[in-house]
């Protein structure tokens, strides 16, 4: 969990301890200072996470302090968030440009932007550590291409090849999440009711014994949006945390985003050890798939981390694999044949494809890919280190 230790550094002592409250209602451990000196002591002293700095304190200016911290390696990684009185639009820009995350008004409104915003901040901080379990993300461009089917299939085979591991499927699909449907889980528990949950209850320890492990399947499944208006109620800065909390609790936290890379999912991509990217055959989808690796690469994903699957969903016709790996660019590390209805059969009854047909050769495709991946996953882990 991340640690969470935050300085505030404010020449008002009666806003100083406003703000320390909130902190302190949300488990944080709390330091204050009335000064930048006195500020600047206290983060190389006592290294905390995250910075909250009224920018208009004098004794050194509140850009001059952001360099200061941002150039010393004590300070480097710390999160920088004004909190000003200030709402001019040249404060914002120069507080930006020196280095702070976010600039915060002093309103009506201030301490729960605030505090979402610190809380989301250090939970993506908290994700981009490379420990703990291995973080795979599968999505595709386009619905329907059998993202889910093979997210789920790959994280049961992951477990079949490794029975001793741990490993979590998160469904992230919005607006209605389907691997629940396919893995024939009904239980309570789903991405939205877990995002509602304080950060002190949403532990390691309580995903091990709150998440069901869905039997034959193998994984623990934390399942989707139920539904559209559920959707609409996810606490959506809360998901860093809730990813970071379950990377501390099982060796996979292998993650279905289908088509819904946004905002929200883009921290995912950008953390994740492994990128499982599904294409179908037809020509658009392969070219909404350039344009999607394209902003991958923009992004700061790592192209080693792509993991390139060819999925004959819809049918037999379309591009062969050599086409496809011409047009993107990019290896295609797996190609699975059209299953005719044998899928949807699967997954209609609720069963993983390798367990109701073991002898068809996509069985043992998705087999070797899921050996590919983890090795992949942890060749790259090891190199980030
Ligand atoms: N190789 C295949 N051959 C035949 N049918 C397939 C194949 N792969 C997936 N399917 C079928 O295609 C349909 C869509 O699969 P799936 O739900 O896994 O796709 P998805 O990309 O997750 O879709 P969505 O956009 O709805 O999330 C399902 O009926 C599935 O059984
Ligand atoms: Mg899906």
């Amino acid at each position: 969990m991340p640690e969470k230790k935050v300085l505030i550094i404010d020449a008002d002592v009666a806003s100083r301890n406003f703000v320390s409250r909130h902190f302190l209602n949300q488990k944080y451990e709390v330091l204050q200072a009335g000064s930048g000196k006195e500020g600047l002591i206290h983060a190389w002293r006592d290294r905390p996470s995250l910075v909250v700095i009224d920018p208009t304190i004098t004794d050194i200016s509140g850009e001059e302090l952001a360099r200061k911290l941002k150039q010393d390696l004590r300070s480097a990684n710390m999160l920088l968030i004004a909190l000003s009185s200030d709402s001019s639009a040249m404060r914002v820009r120069s507080c930006l440009d020196a280095g702070f995350s976010d600039y915060i008004f002093k309103s009506g409104q201030a301490m729960p932007v605030l505090m979402e915003t610190c809380n989301r901040l250090l939970g993506v901080s908290v994700m981009a550590v490379k420990k703990g379990g291995l973080l795979m993300v599968f999505q595709s461009p386009k619905g329907g291409t059998g993202t889910s089917s093979i997210c789920a299939n790959v994280a049961m085979n992951i477990l079949v090849n490794q029975p001793e591991t741990r490993a979590v499927v998160v469904d992230l699909v919005l607006p209605i999440g389907s691997i629940a449907s396919i893995a024939g889980y009904t239980g309570p528990q789903n991405i939205v009711t877990v995002s509602d949950l304080p950060p002190e209850v949403a532990t390691p320890k309580f995903f091990q014994e709150t998440l069901t492990q869905v039997d034959i399947w193998r994984f623990s499944l934390l399942a989707g949006s139920p539904d559209p208006e559920s959707s609409i109620h996810l606490k959506s800065a809360r998901i860093a945390d809730i990813i970071a909390a379950l990377k501390a609790a099982y060796d996979y936290v292998i993650v279905d985003i289908g088509r819904s890379l946004s905002r929200i999912t883009l921290p995912l991509i950008q953390n994740s050890d492994l990128n499982a990217l599904i294409v179908s055959t037809d020509i658009g989808t392969v070219s909404l798939t350039k344009t999607v690796l394209e902003y991958m690469k923009g992004k700061g994903v790592n192209p080693a981390s792509i993991y390139a699957i060819l999925n004959r969903a819809v049918g037999l016709e379309g591009l062969s694999k050599g086409k496809a790996e011409e047009a993107l660019e990019t290896p295609i590390r797996m190609a699975l044949p059209y299953l005719g209805g044998n899928m949807a059969l699967a997954n209609s009854q609720h069963q993983p494809f390798t367990l109701k047909f073991p002898k068809d050769s996509a069985s043992i495709v998705l087999q070797e890919a899921a050996r590919e991946m983890v090795t992949m996953a942890r060749n790259l882990r090891s190199e980030a280190h």
